[in-house]
């Protein structure tokens, strides 16, 4: 049996480290494409990470090129590609310049790989998530957003950060589009199984909420050119070695709703399943007043940037 495959969509910050963990984890061989005009720069990426090899002993190749035809049998496709925000621009800025690219990489999945598992991170996600399966015409338990895995991955990391326990022990799910209108749910928020009020205050606990629905933005201001790009990596990470090793993770991304959470035929941010079935189960966990409000604007958000790409 031969390695997994991966084909890397995009060689820019996030593409780079992406490439970097997913050759950690001996997820599979890589394959990275850039457009012509970065064709060098990727490569030269590509083979200083296979230069690294040696150092922890990953078994993987790694390439980078402007070929498409390089992705042919790609078991994931992971798409990267596409314009980030810069200090002043909101997500939504990006839209029309990224749903082409989208368009693009479409193109040659349906070429060349066309039973892999999709995962999208291009900006605005949830409209580009839906772009992307609107355009292939794949199944819906291949096509997923990533989104949700690192919003909860940055509320993790900040309760853990003030709580002053290992960020290890935190479970937590954030829920919704990915921009401000998302859904921090503090009430399922456990460390350790003890519920979270045990440990936080309910202002620090808001600020907390507050940090993480503008944590990307924070980054944005403090880059001043780019996005955030190492967190969104290693959650894609975590997405593409669930699927591959069928772990069952569950996971918030971006998924199409056909009627879960009274959505319907829109990508948006709830706990999935994935394992060797892509996006196994949608799992609709029972919300209150207060966070169903919440969840009815960040849908409000979504169907607006979702009609926008005229699809
Ligand atoms: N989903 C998320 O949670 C999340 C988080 C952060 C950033 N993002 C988004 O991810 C995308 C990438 O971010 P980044 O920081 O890596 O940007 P980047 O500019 O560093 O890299 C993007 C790369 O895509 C390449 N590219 C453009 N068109 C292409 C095409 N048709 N085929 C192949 N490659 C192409 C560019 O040349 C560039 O190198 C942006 O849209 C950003 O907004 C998403």
């Amino acid at each position: 049996m031969g390695r997994k495959k991966i084909a890397i969509i995009g060689g820019g910050q996030i593409g780079g480290v992406l490439t970097l963990i997913a050759a950690q984890k001996e997820l599979g061989d890589l394959v990275v494409i850039e457009i012509k005009e970065k064709e060098g720069f990727a490569k030269g990426k590509a083979i200083d990470i296979m230069q690294m090899t040696p150092h922890d002993g990953f078994d993987v190749k790694i390439d980078a090129t402007s070929d498409w035809s390089a992705i042919k049998g790609s078991d994931v496709v992971i798409v990267t590609a596409g314009v980030p925000r810069k200090p002043g621009m909101t997500r939504d800025d990006l839209l029309g310049v990224n749903l082409k690219i989208i368009q693009n990489v479409v193109d040659a999945v349906k070429k060349y790989c066309s039973s892999a598992f999709n995962i999208v991170l291009t900006n605005p996600l949830d409209s580009m998530v839906y772009a992307f399966y609107k355009i292939s015409g794949f199944p819906k338990n291949r096509v997923v957003g990533m989104a949700g895995a690192l919003d909860t991955a940055r509320f993790r990391a900040f309760v853990a950060e003030a709580a002053g326990v290992s960020v290890q022990d935190v479970a937590a799910t954030v829920m919704g589009g990915h921009g401000p209108t998302m859904v921090p749910l503090p009430r399922l928020c456990t460390i350790g199984g003890v519920p979270l009020d045990h440990f936080l205050s309910k202002e620090k606990v808001d600020a907390i909420c507050n940090r993480t629905a503008e944590a990307g933005t924070e980054i944005v201001k403090l880059l001043a050119n780019g996005s955030a790009f190492f967190s969104p990596a290693g959650s894609a990470a975590e997405m593409a070695e669930a699927y591959l090793k069928d772990k069952k993770r569950v996971l918030p991304c971006a998924a199409l709703c056909e009627g879960e959470y009274g959505v319907q035929g829109l990508f948006i941010g709830v706990p999935v399943i994935i394992g060797a079935g892509g996006v196994e189960k949608v799992i609709e966990v029972k919300l209150n007043a207060e966070e169903k409000a919440m969840l009815a604007k960040t849908i409000e958000a979504v169907k607006k940037t979702a009609e926008e790409t005229k699809l």
